[in-house]
Parts: C-alpha cells; structure tokens; sequence
C-alpha cells in the first residue's frame, strides 16, 4: 500500500501543465446531508478540470454518511463507507447535521455519529484548519480592517481523543450524566510533532491553547508539548488558556500563527477564527493520520439552505485544494487558490457574501473549474456570467 502511495506521489511530482504523466488516485466522496451534495459537487467539477488540465486521473466513490446514511440503513456510519474509505486515497466530505436530530437529545442515533466515527475509523488524529483573511471580504467582518491585516493562522486541533471519545454515561433516573475528557501522551505527542514541524515552514510560531490552570488533561498536555519544544530550538511557544485565547483571537489575531490545541477547545476557537475571513462558508480543513485523509468544510450542514444553490462552496473547493497538496500536487492547488481570489475579486460571491447581488453555487463552481481550465479570462465573458446572477433576495 505504502509502495502503491510513493508510486502515485512520484508520478505526480513528474506531472506538469505541459503534459507528463499524471497520478491516478481514489476519492471517496461522502456527500451527507443538507448543502453538502451541492458543495461537493462543485469540488468534483473544479477537480475535473484540474484532472483534464493535468492529465490525472480522480476516480470518485460515493458512499453514504449522517442523516442521509441513517435514512436509508438505519446507521450514520454504515461499514461500507468505512470500507470505501479505507480503499481511498482520500476522503472528500460534505456535513452532516439535521434539524431532526438537534432538538431530539433522546435520539440514539445522530448523523454526527457518522463524523465522529469515520475520524476515529481512519486515525484522522490531527485536523488542519488555516484561517486566511480576504481584502474583499473585510467588511464582512466584525471586526475592523486594521485588526485583521496580516492574519493568518493555522489551527492544529486533536481529532480523535479528548472529551468527544472519552467514557459517556447517563444515569438511570436521567437526572445526571458525564463526559470524561482522557487524553494519553502518544495522543499528544503526534499532533504536537505535526503542528512544530509545519511551524518551521511559516512563521516559527506555536501557541498552546489549554485550560492548564484547572484541567488535569490541559497539564499533561503542556508538560508535553514542552519537552517536544524543547526538540525545535528554531521555534518559539507560547501558552494561553482557552478563556484568554477566545479573547486574544479577537482583540488581536494576528499574533497567531500555529495554534495547537485538544480537540473541544479547538471546535470551539476554530469557529470563533472562522468569523475573521468574513464568512464560515470559505473556510477548509484537512483532517489527517497515518493513512487515509480527509478533507472537508469547516461549516456545517445548513439545512435552511439545502437545495437552494445558494450555499458557499469555496470552503469545500480549497478543501479539495488542500487533499491536491496532500497528494503532492502543489501547482494543481495553487491554480484552484488563484481561481478562488479571481471569484473574489471580480464580486463573484454567493448570497453569504453579498445577499443582494449573488451568484449559485453551481455558477461559483462552473467559474473555478473554467479558470482552472484556463477558459478566463478569453472565452467568458463577463456578460455571460451577468446572466448567471441573481437579485432575488
Ligand atoms: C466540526 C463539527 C463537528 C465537531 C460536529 C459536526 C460533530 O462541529 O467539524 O467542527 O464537533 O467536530
Ligand atoms: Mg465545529
């Protein structure tokens, strides 16, 4: 398997625009629920335009997850999407999530099931979450413009241990209940390892985001990270407790570069970030082991939007980006960044950013992969994409 990976890797390293042999890989595409079959559908086009530019190959499996999955089979992980998975070079996700489910807390079956198991199935132990701030998008912000130049962050946030995996009971009158939050140092140690060694490659900066001052699992964790800091002479850590740090990400972002963190603080400060890029909807994330990764939105399944193509589907497509550059295809995910700024810079948004003026998603989609395609600016014209806009609020 590890030869067939190298095989594949060396293949496309050698794949270039000018036409050398490109990489066959197998992605498995778990679409669940609400806006999650329509954004990665858009991913599967810009995909295919790079396949055809590059001379790839993508060959796609579709398999069933959360809502949708328990709909059908009565499970939200059913084995034969872990099966698909494990036979995956990557994992494209969509969300899952439904109101159904929400307001029923008695409900021994939750789509999230499906999430949470397939994370644990694969061994996605560290999940990669990079917050980038867009010119265009600034005033989407709460924030002001002056406190968001020059943010730029990558979340590191432990994926499979932590209060989410730990021991859950209820007692019998229903009257009380527990999570136990449980983390081991191997657990800590391979995240921590990831996130340094990604730091050498930006600012050389780690913040440890942990509740240290009161959580027995946050002290493990900085006695850790502090022996492994100790093995990277070349970068500088800081530590800050979660309640300060959801104050930092606001009164002064920019002073993040690598933040490293378990897995509930890191669900929590990620979607705090997200608010500085102006919309939950652009925003990737990379969850990744020693085997099979995953790619996936950071936002969820917003169901209000399901089916409308009205939903955002930038942050699946630089998701898709970033399984390109986990293959090795540096080129390829650079071309889908470029065609994403040129959306954003020609107003080209969907209804989450300019909810007068907004285009579909099946319209964002088809104008990604045709500038990956290298159709723009030439054959598109602006008056035909004028045709594609919608007013309707
Ligand atoms: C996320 C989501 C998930 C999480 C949910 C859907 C289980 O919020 O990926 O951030 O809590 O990890
Ligand atoms: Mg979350």
């Amino acid at each position: 398997m590890d030869n067939t990976n190298d095989d594949r890797k060396a293949n496309a390293d050698s794949s270039s625009p000018s036409g050398r042999l490109g990489g066959a890989y197998k992605i498995a595409i778990l679409n669940g629920d609400g806006i999650g079959p329509e954004v990665t559908a858009q991913s599967i086009k810009v995909l295919n335009a790079i396949a055809q530019q590059y001379g790839h190959t993508f060959h796609y499996k579709e398999a069933l997850i959360g809502a949708d999955a328990i709909d059908k089979t009565g499970e939200a992980l059913p084995s034969a999407t872990v099966d698909i998975c494990l036979d995956s070079d990557a994992v494209l996700f969509g969300a899952v999530g439904h109101p159904k489910y929400d307001n029923d807390p008695s409900a021994k079956v939750r789509p999230e099931q499906g999430i949470l198991g397939i994370r644990k199935a694969l061994q996605l132990f560290a999940n990669i979450r990079p917050v980038t701030t867009y010119k265009t998008l600034q005033h989407l912000s709460p924030l002001k413009p002056s406190q968001l130049e020059g943010v730029d962050c990558v979340i590191f946030r432990e994926l499979t241990g932590g209060i989410y995996f730990g021991k859950k009971s209820t007692s019998e009158d229903g009257n009380s209940a527990s999570d136990e939050c449980y983390y081991t140092r191997p657990e800590i140690e391979r995240v921590t390892h990831l996130a340094f060694r990604y730091a050498q490659n930006r600012k050389k900066k780690v913040t440890l985001i942990d509740k240290a001052n009161v959580l027995e699992t946050s002290r493990l964790w900085r006695k850790v990270v502090q022996e492994i800091a100790a093995q990277y002479s070349d970068i500088s850590i800081d530590y800050m407790f979660v309640d300060n740090a959801a104050m930092q990400m606001i009164l002064n972002p920019k002073q993040f570069d690598v933040v490293l963190t378990e897995n509930m603080f890191g669900d929590i400060i990620s979607d705090e970030a997200s608010v500085l890029s102006g919309s939950l909807g652009m925003l990737p994330s990379a969850s990744v082991g020693n085997g099979t990764a995953l790619f996936e939105p950071i936002h969820g399944s917003y169901p209000q939007a399901a089916g409308k193509d009205i939903a955002n589907p930038i942050g699946s497509v630089l998701s898709a980006a970033m399984m390109l550059d986990h293959f090795g295809l540096h080129a390829e995910a650079q071309v889908i960044r470029e065609a994403v700024d040129w959306t954003l810079q020609n107003n080209f948004v969907t209804k989450d950013i300019d909810p007068v003026n907004f285009y579909f998603t099946s319209t964002i989609g088809d104008l990604v992969s045709d500038y990956v395609s290298g159709k723009i600016p030439g054959s598109v014209h602006k008056g035909n994409i004028e045709l594609r806009k919608s007013t309707i609020i």
